[in-house]
Order: C-alpha cells, then structure tokens, then sequence
C-alpha cells in the first residue's frame, strides 16, 4: 500500500490500540498524533486547551499532521477533532488511506470511562460525560464519512481481528466498509 495508512474517528474507537499492531504487521512507524503533540509541547492536551484555547490546538494539530504526512509511509493514529479542519481533511485524503473506526456511543463510553489515564489527559469538549459523546458523534459523522475510504465497525470484535480487516481492506483500492 502506497502513502500512509491514517485512523480516523472519536475517541474510544480504538486507534490507540489497532495503530501499533498495524505497523507491527506492515513494518512501519506507529504514530500517535496527541502523544507526539503532548511529548512537544511539554504539556497535556488539557493544559493546552486551558492554557491557549482550542484553536491553538488545532493550530498545533494541523502544523504535525503536516509535518508528519510529508515523511516516510506510516501508521497514524489521529486525533478525534482533526477532521473538523477542511486542510486536515484534504490533507489525509491526499497522502494515504483513511480508515474510519466506529463503535456504538455506549462502547465508545465504556472504553473512555476504562481508560482514565488518557480522560485526564484531554479536555471535555462539550458537557463531558456521555452526552458529549453522542453530540461529537452526531457533529462529525458527515465529516468522518467525507473523509472515509474505509468504514470499520470495531462493535463486540477484538483488537486483532479488526486489525487484520484493515490489512485485508488495504490490498483492495475501492471504497467498502468493512
Ligand atoms: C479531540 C480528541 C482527542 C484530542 C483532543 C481533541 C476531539 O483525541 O485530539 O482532546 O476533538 O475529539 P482522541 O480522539 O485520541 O482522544
């Protein structure tokens, strides 16, 4: 497969988690886009957003996705919001395959409310809790669904197995859902 192979969708989706296995089978770099965002500028995405706002962020957000699309072929997991930015959207759409990960607003709340080390870490971006979830997922389906190559229902199915649809999915060139 030639370009990158980019995750999209909100978070509890999974990214984190199916990214480095991916890279593991196709022999690339996993990154991590709000890891390496956080690891730069020192600071949690939290603290960003308190400290300089949400624009900042997504300021940040668009200058790594950037810089990091122009290097060499690899796994990037993004964050929720990066399809908000109609740069980012041209942007993924234009160096790789973009695979949307979904999962049911009660599976996306119950892997968030599991994995509270990365809920410190990042800001509500609504009410919080799990009304926030419905009202992202209801916001940004037509911007995920825009973006899309690949729609990939990650509901009741295991890290692995998800994994291998995505590899199956790459050796195929035609928009599906998997
Ligand atoms: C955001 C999702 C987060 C992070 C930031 C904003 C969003 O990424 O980029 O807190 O707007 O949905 P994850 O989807 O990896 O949690």
């Amino acid at each position: 497969m030639n370009g990158h192979l980019y995750l999209i969708g909100l978070r509890g989706t999974g990214k984190s988690t199916i990214g480095p296995i991916l890279a593991q089978r196709l022999n690339r770099q996993f990154v991590d886009v709000d890891i390496e965002l956080e690891h730069r500028a020192g600071r949690t995405i939290r603290e960003i957003f308190e400290q300089d706002g949400e624009q900042h962020f997504r300021d940040l957000e668009e200058a790594l996705l950037r810089e990091l699309s122009e290097q060499q072929a690899a796994v990037i997991a993004t964050g929720g919001g990066v399809v908000l930015r109609e740069a980012n959207r041209q942007r993924l759409r234009a160096t790789g395959r973009i695979f949307w990960l979904t999962a049911s607003t009660e599976t996306m709340w119950w892997r968030m409310t599991e994995d509270q080390s990365t809920a410190s870490r990042r800001p509500n971006l609504g009410v919080g809790g799990r009304a926030e979830v419905e009202a992202l997922a209801q916001q940004r389906e037509a911007l995920y669904r825009q973006c899309a190559d690949v729609i990939v229902d990650t509901e009741g199915r295991s890290p692995r197995e998800i994994a291998e649809d995505i590899l199956v999915a790459c050796s195929t060139s035609s928009p599906t859902t998997s």
